[in-house]
């Protein structure tokens, strides 16, 4: 029989307990024993990024950590980061803001934001900062700019969705539709009544018979 490992650690809050061959990557053991498989195998080399799990808050490739290095430590996969099954407001940016297309990426996108994010406690990350956060961390469907605007979106929820100062208020739909019909009743007041569109057109066939 192979020689096997217990490992203990705690994933997204909950403890784990897992006996493993000792160099079973922690990628495996997440996907394979804990049924995690929100983490993504992209290169398998340490190149691609889309494994990454936050190992006691710090972004790390699972593919390359081997599952012995996680005991006693507490990893975060991105099934961790929405909570009572609602989007973690990071998620929600990356939803609105066409931040995840294939998703390939995205898992390991989110927990290396979210790792960022916590560094930052609400301050908005430069271009730079979260250009060089995701570095290890590749795209092939966003252009990344998309990923950038989600992550800052995340970092300020409030003062993205606060108005500028001295911006004008939005008319209510109610008010847009008072304007619309406001609008338009002028050109049904200049419509002729009935009786004499009525005449008009008899007028007119009159005519038109005198000249055949
Ligand atoms: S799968 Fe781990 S870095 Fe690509
Ligand atoms: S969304 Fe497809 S690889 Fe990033």
């Amino acid at each position: 029989m192979s020689e096997r490992v217990t490992v203990s650690f705690t994933l997204n809050g909950a403890a784990r307990r897992v006996s493993v061959p000792p160099m079973k990557r922690l990628l495996d053991v997440l996907r394979e024993d804990c049924r995690a498989t929100g983490t993504k195998e992209g290169c398998g080399e340490g190149e691609c990024g889309a494994c990454t799990v936050l190992l006691d808050g710090l972004p790390v490739n699972a593919c390359l950590v081997p599952a012995v290095h996680a005991d006693g430590a507490k990893v975060v996969t991105v099934e961790g980061l929405a909570k009572n099954d609602r989007l973690s407001g990071l998620q929600q940016a990356f939803v609105d803001l066409g931040a995840a297309q294939c998703g390939m990426c995205t898992p390991g996108m989110l927990v290396t934001s979210a790792a960022l994010l916590a560094t930052c406690k609400g301050r908005v990350p430069s271009d730079g900062e979260v250009r060089e956060a995701l570095a290890g961390t590749l795209c092939r469907c966003t252009g990344y700019q998309k990923i950038v605007e989600a992550v800052q979106a995340a970092a300020a929820p409030k003062r993205a969705k606060a108005k500028p100062a001295g911006a004008k208020a939005k008319a209510k739909p109610k008010a847009k539709r008072a304007v619309r019909a406001a609008k338009a009743k002028p050109k049904a007041a200049k419509r002729k009544p009935a009786a004499a569109r009525a005449k008009a057109k008899r007028t007119t066939r009159r005519t038109s018979r005198g000249r055949a």
